[in-house]
């Protein structure tokens, strides 16, 4: 019973992030400035991904990372690489999810209400750019189909560039 509860939940969430991806590239046709662009996604992941407390963008810029578009309450400005959740996912080329970031060493609290999170790197090639970062008052809100979905919604954002 519980197995086949887990799989409807999953399929609905691929079928969320299908849906996302397909009104992401729509709204990024024919637009290239990446600013314009990060910002009405952050503004429709938020509106279409549930249970988050915030959602936005980091840019790599001199070596840091410098916050961006977004939706949620003020966020630190910047990141060094390799600290936090995000400079760890920006120095690594690789998406990082925290079910509890209580017990993230470094973790940068920026919301008291952030429990868990998902950082994915916007990847250029090989070349990182910055970071699409995630976070929920849920504890455990983010897994293997959320890190599927976000990365196709970072490519996305890539590509529009
Ligand atoms: N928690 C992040 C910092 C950014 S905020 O969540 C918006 C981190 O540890 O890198």
């Amino acid at each position: 019973m519980t197995f086949t509860m887990k799989r409807v939940a999953a399929a609905s969430k691929r079928q969320l992030y299908e849906e996302l991806a397909v009104q992401a590239s729509a709204m990024l046709e024919g637009e290239k400035d990446p600013v314009a662009n990060a910002a009405n996604l952050a503004s429709l992941i938020w509106h279409i991904l549930p249970d988050l407390n915030w959602a936005g963008f980091y840019f790599l810029k001199d070596g840091g990372l410098v916050v961006g578009p977004f939706q949620g309450k003020p966020a630190c400005v910047r990141i060094a690489l390799g600290q936090g959740v995000c400079g760890v996912a920006a120095e690594k080329c690789e998406s990082v999810i925290v079910p509890n970031v209580h017990e993230f060493a470094g973790h940068i609290f920026c919301d008291s209400a952030s429990n868990s999170e998902i950082v994915v790197p916007l990847l250029d090639g090989g070349k990182v750019l910055g970071v699409l970062d995630l976070d929920s008052p849920t504890l455990a809100r983010f897994d293997d189909a959320d890190r599927a979905g976000l990365e196709l919604i970072a490519h996305i954002w890539v590509k529009s560039l």
